[in-house]
C-alpha cells in the first residue's frame, strides 16, 4: 500500500471504530457516536484529534486480532465559544469504551496538555471500566486519570458528562470532577451492576433503580444534571463551561446583556408572605433579578431545600445560594449542607462570587439528622462559606435563626455586603420555641397560657422577629426594598469587583469530611 493509502485505511478504521454494525447498535440504543458526540460539544470544525492512530498492546485473549486504530477513545481539544477546552468521548462499539493501557495514555496526555495550557476539561463517558483483558495495567491507567483528575481539581473545571452504561473504575474519575451530568434512559452509573450486585448481595434491582440518571440526581446526589438525549446533555456542557473561567488564574468571561442593571421589580415587595410559616418559591426570586431571567440550576432534584445554581448580573457570572421555603420549609439538611459546601468550593475555586438567598429556619433536627452526622455535615457549609473569599453578598428576605443564620454567608464570615428585607427576622430561634424555652414555668403557672404564651411570643417577635437589631450591630449594611434587589447586588458586585482577601498559608484545611 503506498504511504498516503494507509494513512487513509488506518483513518477510516479508526472513525469505523466497532464497525458498522456496533455504531448502528449505538445509534438503535439513542446514543450518539463518539464522534458525533465530540462534532457537537466543540464550535464547528474547530476539533483536533491527537492519538488517531494509537492501538493497544495486548496479545492475550485473541486481541492481537481485535486491533483498532485509536483503542476505543477519541481524545484532542478545540473551542467551545470560542474557548479552547480539551475533551475525550469513550467509544463504546470499541471493546465497550473500556480503559486500556494506551487509551488511559490518551486522556492522560489531553490532561496534561489542559493543565499547562489552562484549559478546561471534559469528558464524555460510555465505558465497561477496566479493560478485562488488560488485567492490572488497565487499573494502573485508571490511577493515572484519577491522580491528574485529583491535582486538576481547582486549577481547571473538569466537566464529566455520563453518556452511556460506566462501570467499576468508569465512575470515579466523574466523581472526583467537578460536575457530573447524566443523560436519562441510557447512562449509568455504579462500582458494580445488577448481575454482580445479584450474586453477592442477592438483591434484586433493576439498571435503572441502581445507577440511573434520575438515581443519581435526585437520591445520591452524585449527579448534578439530568438531561433528555445527548444532544441536551451536550449543549448542557456548553452552557455550563459560559459561567466558568478556563483555569482559576482567571475570571469567568462577561456576556454582553440588553438587561437594565437598574431594573426594578415591584412584585418582590409583595413575595414574603405575611404569615411567617407560609412558604413561597425562592426560585421566583432568583428569576426576577438574574439577567434575562436565566438561571442554570446545579443539583436541581437533589436536597430541593437549598437551591444552588449560575446566574449572570449585569453579564457577570454569579453562584447563587438560596434556602428554598417551600421544600422543608428550607431548613438545611444533611444533603443540603453537603450540596451546598460543594457548590461555594467550586465558585471560590474558579473566583466566581457568591450570592446568597436567605430564609432558613435553622439545620432539621431529629434522630435521623443527628446519626447521620448533621454537625460534621453542616460543619462543611459553614467551612465553606469561611473559607471563600470571593466577593460575597447576601440578602436574607426572612427567616435567619440560630447557627443557619451564622452559616448562610453572615457578616461574621467574611461577607462583604450583607442586605435584608425590612421582613428579615434574625434571632436565635423562632419566638414559639424561645417562649416555650424562656418561660416554661412562667407559663405553666399562669391562669391563662395560651394567653400568656400568645403575649409573650408577641413581645419576643416585636423584638427580635426584625432585621434591626442586627441593623443597629452593622451585621447586616443596609436594609433594602425587595424591588431594588437587582440594582443593589449590581451595584455591589461591581464594587467588589477588585477584592483581594487571603487565606493564612497552609498546606490545605481539614474541612469536616
Ligand atoms: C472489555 C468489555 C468490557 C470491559 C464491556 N465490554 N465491558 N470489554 N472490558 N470492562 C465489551 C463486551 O464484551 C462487548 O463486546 C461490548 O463491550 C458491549 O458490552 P455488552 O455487555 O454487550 O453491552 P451492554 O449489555 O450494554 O452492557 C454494558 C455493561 C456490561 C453494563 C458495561 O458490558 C458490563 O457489565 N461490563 C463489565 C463492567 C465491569 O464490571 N467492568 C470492570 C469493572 S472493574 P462485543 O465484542 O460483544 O461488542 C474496574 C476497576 C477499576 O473498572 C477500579 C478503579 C477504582
Amino acid at each position: 500500500m503506498k504511504p498516503r493509502d494507509l494513512l487513509d485505511d488506518l483513518e477510516r478504521r479508526a472513525e469505523l471504530g466497532g464497525g458498522a454494525e456496533r455504531l448502528e447498535r449505538q445509534h438503535a440504543a439513542g446514543k450518539m457516536t463518539a464522534r458525533e458526540r465530540i462534532d457537537l460539544l466543540f464550535d464547528p470544525g474547530t476539533f483536533e484529534e491527537l492519538d488517531k492512530l494509537v492501538t493497544h498492546r495486548c496479545r492475550d485473549f485473541g486481541m492481537a486480532d481485535q486491533i483498532v486504530p485509536g483503542d476505543g477513545v477519541v481524545a484532542g481539544h478545540g473551542l467551545i465559544d470560542g474557548r479552547q477546552v480539551f475533551a475525550f468521548a469513550q467509544d463504546f462499539t470499541v471493546f465497550g469504551g473500556s480503559l486500556s493501557e494506551t487509551n488511559a495514555a490518551k486522556i492522560v496526555k489531553i490532561m496534561d496538555l489542559a493543565m499547562k495550557l489552562g484549559s478546561p476539561i471534559v469528558g464524555l463517558n460510555d465505558s465497561g471500566g477496566a479493560r478485562i483483558q488488560e488485567g492490572v495495567v488497565s487499573l494502573a491507567g485508571y490511577a493515572d486519570i484519577f491522580l491528574r483528575n485529583t491535582l486538576a481539581s481547582g486549577v481547571v473545571p473538569q466537566i464529566s458528562a455520563i453518556m452511556g452504561p460506566c462501570a467499576g473504575g468508569a465512575v470515579y474519575s466523574p466523581a472526583i470532577t467537578d460536575f457530573t451530568l447524566m443523560v436519562k434512559n441510557t447512562s449509568y452509573m455504579f462500582v458494580t451492576g445488577p448481575d454482580v450486585l445479584k450474586t453477592v448481595t442477592h438483591e434484586e434491582v433493576s439498571k435503572e433503580e441502581l445507577g440511573g440518571a434520575m438515581t443519581h440526581n435526585a437520591t445520591s446526589g452524585v449527579a448534578h444534571f439530568a438531561a433528555d438525549d445527548d444532544r441536551e446533555c451536550l449543549a448542557l456542557v456548553r452552557d455550563l463551561l459560559s459561567y466558568l473561567p478556563s483555569n482559576n488564574l482567571e475570571d469567568a468571561p462577561r456576556r454582553r446583556t440588553s438587561d437594565p442593571p437598574d431594573r426594578e421589580e415591584a412584585a418582590l415587595d409583595r413575595l414574603v408572605p405575611t404569615l411567617p410559616n407560609q412558604p413561597y418559591d425562592m426560585l421566583d426570586l432568583i428569576h426576577a433579578v438574574a439577567d434575562e431571567g436565566r438561571f442554570l440550576e446545579v443539583h436541581e432534584h437533589y436536597a430541593r431545600n437549598l437551591i444552588v445554581g449560575f446566574a449572570r448580573l449585569d453579564g457577570r457570572s454569579v453562584g447563587i445560594v438560596a434556602n428554598q421555603p417551600a421544600v422543608l420549609a428550607g431548613t438545611l439538611d444533611i444533603a443540603a449542607s453537603v450540596k451546598g459546601a460543594r457548590f461555594v468550593r467550586c465558585c471560590d475555586a474558579f473566583n466566581v462570587p457568591l450570592v446568597t438567598f436567605e430564609d432558613v429556619p435553622g439545620f432539621l433536627p431529629g434522630t435521623v439528622q443527628e446519626y447521620g452526622g448533621i454537625i460534621k455535615h453542616g460543619a462543611k457549609l459553614l467551612f465553606a462559606f469561611a473559607e471563600a473569599t470571593v466577593p460575597k453578598v447576601t440578602v436574607i428576605t426572612r427567616k435567619a435563626y440560630g447557627g443557619a443564620y451564622c452559616v448562610m454567608s453572615s457578616k461574621h464570615v467574611r461577607t462583604d455586603f450583607n442586605y435584608a428585607w425590612p421582613t428579615a427576622e434574625l434571632a436565635v430561634m423562632g419566638p414559639e420555641g424561645a417562649v416555650n424555652i424562656l418561660y416554661k414555668r412562667e407559663l405553666d403557672l399562669a391562669a391563662d397560657p395560651s394567653a400568656a404564651r400568645a403575649e409573650k411570643v408577641e413581645e419576643f417577635r416585636e423584638k427580635f422577629a426584625n432585621p434591626y437589631v442586627a441593623a443597629s450591630r452593622g451585621y447586616l449594611d443596609e436594609i433594602i426594598h425587595p424591588r431594588e434587589t437587582r440594582r443593589k447586588l449590581i451595584t455591589a458586585l461591581r464594587n467588589l469587583e477588585g477584592k483581594r482577601d487571603n487565606n493564612p498559608p497552609k498546606k490545605h484545611g481539614n474541612i469536616p469530611l
